[in-house]
């Protein structure tokens, strides 16, 4: 750590700002709310068939908040989680950016109750990021361009986190894609996994979801929404081929996605394939790929920034040093990223123990529990 203070200033001195740098995460941590809801009983109450919900959607559980429990828990929750492994000095945090499309205020930044709660002051870059479930992308990308930067101090790490409940209307289409959690990630030295300095964009202004301001639930366009996501993502995958080749693409190990629910991704993929003209072999690889980071978000829902890092904390958690993940993200409005990272980590993943232990001990929620839950809200 001395030695890259001292090589990162002398670079600097020196007018060499090209030297390449490699960032990374350092830790992780996740936080799940404390009730889960099964979707076939929530099937029971739209007087639907349940396979409708569990083939259909691809979901299985929704993860809800309890009576007293909020964003800033979720939030806060992830980040003591990532700061409980991390063991690092919480003094080096020199940037605290929190994704979120579930914002407590206008002005007052969601990372503001973080950084509250978690006694986090001083030489800080403290802030916000917006934009629907593609925010906490967005703050993972500033994070590690503040590091590539040199804005900040070379000691200095970032604290990320994609935090969000997902709750729609009463009886609405999408509410068994309902759910919750967060996700914090520090990001300084590539102990975990490396973050690829090189991404690939794709923005369109769309209304396909958004939430007018004050209001409770957001306007959904639900089918405009998934087509938005299927441009977007073979936008991003196009521009990562014509650059890398599809080669690179092919040889990826972990396929990690936005999950708005577990069928989206599978609908994505497989439209990518086919203009992609891949050959069934090939196609089965991509298809097998997308399954498997999937796993989780069966269980949790839609939790909006944090679905795409939850997808990611399984793949990281289930992958082995040198392996190479895809991270895709889309947020409604539309805008969407996809990049790569590379896993260093030699196996010491204790957020998959951690989560495992979570998803077990939530307080299942009857129909009654649930619909009682439900009264609180508008
Ligand atoms: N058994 C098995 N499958 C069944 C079934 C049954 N008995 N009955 C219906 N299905 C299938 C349908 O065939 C359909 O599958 P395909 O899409 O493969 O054809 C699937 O269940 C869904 O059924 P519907 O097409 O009737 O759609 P729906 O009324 O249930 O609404 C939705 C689905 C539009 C996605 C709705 O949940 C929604 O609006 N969700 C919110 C918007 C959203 O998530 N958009 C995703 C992209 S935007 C984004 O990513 C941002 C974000 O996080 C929100």
């Amino acid at each position: 750590m001395i030695l890259r203070s001292i090589l990162f200033i002398s670079f600097h001195f020196l007018g060499i700002i090209s030297f390449s740098m490699t960032f990374g995460i350092e830790s992780l941590g996740v936080q799940l709310p404390q009730a889960v809801l099964d979707v076939d009983l929530l099937a029971t109450l739209h007087k639907v068939d349940p396979e409708k919900f569990r083939i259909g959607l691809g979901c299985r559980q929704m993860a809800l908040c309890g009576e007293k429990e909020t964003v800033v828990d979720l939030a806060v929750g992830a980040a003591q989680k990532a700061l409980k492994t991390w063991k690092g000095d919480p003094k080096k945090i020199g940037f605290l950016a929190v994704g979120t499309e579930t914002s407590l205020d206008e002005a007052r930044p969601l990372s503001a109750w973080v950084a509250q709660t978690l006694g986090l002051s001083g030489n800080i870059r403290s802030y916000e990021v917006k934009h629907a479930c593609y925010g906490g992308m967005l703050a993972v990308r500033q994070a590690l361009e503040w590091k590539l930067s040199g804005a900040g101090h070379p000691e200095q790490v970032a604290l990320v986190v994609a935090a969000d409940v997902c709750m729609y209307p009463f009886l609405h289409a999408a509410e068994p894609t309902q759910g919750a959690g967060a996700v914090a990630l520090i990001i300084g030295d590539p102990l975990l996994c490396s973050l690829d300095q090189k991404s690939y964009c794709y923005s369109e202004p769309l209304f396909d979801f958004w939430r007018p301001t004050g209001q409770f639930y957001p306007i959904v366009q639900g089918k405009l929404s998934i087509d938005a996501y299927c441009r977007a993502l073979y936008q991003c995958a196009k521009n990562f081929t014509e650059e890398k080749g599809l080669e690179d693409f092919l040889a990826l190990d972990h396929l990690c996605f936005h999950v708005p629910f577990p069928k989206m991704v599978f609908r994505a993929v497989s439209l990518l394939v086919h203009r992609l003209k891949l050959t069934e072999q090939q196609t089965e690889k991509i298809l097998k790929d997308a399954a498997q980071a999937v796993f989780w978000n069966q269980d949790i829902g839609n939790a909006y920034t944090a679905s795409l890092w939850i997808s990611f904390a399984y793949a990281l958690g289930h992958g082995t040093q040198g392996q190479r993940l895809g991270i895709f993200s889309f947020g409604s409005g539309c805008g969407a990223e996809f990049m790569t990272a590379k896993i260093h980590h030699t196996g010491n993943t204790p957020w998959v123990r951690d989560i495992q232990e979570q998803l077990k001990n939530r307080q299942s929620l009857s129909i009654k529990e649930y619909e009682a839950l439900r009264k609180n809200l508008p």
